[in-house]
């Protein structure tokens, strides 16, 4: 679905990405774990294109998208998230889905701004798709609530639904899980779960390493910038220098 070939990425001199190669497979979830400042979520910034590439080429779906601007990327279904929740906290939940959602800017925009009343007719469609996706992920009663007001996990499912506006067909999940109570990492496993098994195709930075074993097949584990090792998350625990990188890092 998705092959990357020796992607690098400097930063000043710094390596952050330094010659990766990786291959997502359709319908899976595929994990990406490392140390603190492995690189991973530069990784994925590259791969989304919200950070180009020092060099190395990016196929999706067979085509070429290196040189293609993030939003391009993301019409043809190559959507992230980001590590560090990005809602609008003045905008109510329904309107940070409304200007997630694709060619919804400009006049829609101001529209989300002015409220609901002043959306076009042509954005009923949207809206139906994103109360869809509210009740789907169980924050219909959240419609109206400023997004600065939820819960660390609430903002998480805001940010997963925001993506999903964009109809992906592969997404970048950063750390979905960080700063969520424990009681809702299990919930948005599920929500995870299903969307694969629908057809979605995932590729997610996680610490949590049950959760990993839980939903990642297959794993990639980076450190200072390289792959170190891919697999099973059973058959990486057995390889003692991935063990060592990875707790010690
Ligand atoms: N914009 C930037 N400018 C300079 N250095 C950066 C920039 N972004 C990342 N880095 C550096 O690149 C390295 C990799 O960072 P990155 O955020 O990709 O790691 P990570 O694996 O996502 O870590 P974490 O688990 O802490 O999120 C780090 O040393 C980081 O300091
Ligand atoms: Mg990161």
């Amino acid at each position: 679905m998705l092959a990357a070939r020796d992607i690098h990425r400097h930063f000043e001199g710094m390596h952050a990405v330094d010659g990766v190669s990786i291959e997502v497979m359709p319908e899976r979830i595929t994990g990406l774990i490392g140390p603190n400042g492995a690189g991973k979520s530069t990784l994925l910034a590259v791969l989304a294109g919200t950070l180009p590439a020092s060099s190395g080429t990016i196929v999706f779906q067979g085509e070429d998208i290196t040189r293609l601007p993030a939003y391009q990327r993301a019409r043809r279904g190559l959507v992230r998230t980001f590590q560090l929740p990005s809602e609008f906290a003045q905008l109510t939940v329904l309107e940070n889905l409304m200007v997630a959602a694709p060619d919804n800017r400009g006049e829609s925009l101001l529209g989300a701004l002015l409220g609901k009343r002043y959306w076009m007719p042509d954005e009923t469609r949207l809206v139906a798709q994103a109360r869809g996706l509210l009740k789907r992920f169980g924050m219909n009663a959240k419609e109206s609530d400023y997004a600065g007001t939820l819960s660390g996990g609430q903002k998480r499912l805001v940010e997963i639904m925001r993506a999903l506006m964009l109809r992906p067909k592969l997404l970048l999940l950063d750390e979905p899980m960080s700063g969520v109570h424990p009681s809702i990492v299990d919930e948005i496993a599920g929500y995870l779960e299903t969307l694969r098994d629908e057809g979605l195709t995932i590729l997610m930075v996680e610490h949590e390493l049950h959760m990993v074993d839980r939903l990642c097949d297959p794993v990639v584990v980076m450190a200072q910038g390289k792959v170190i090792g891919q697999g099973g998350m059973a058959a990486l625990r057995k390889q003692p220098e991935i063990v060592e990188a990875y707790l010690v890092g």
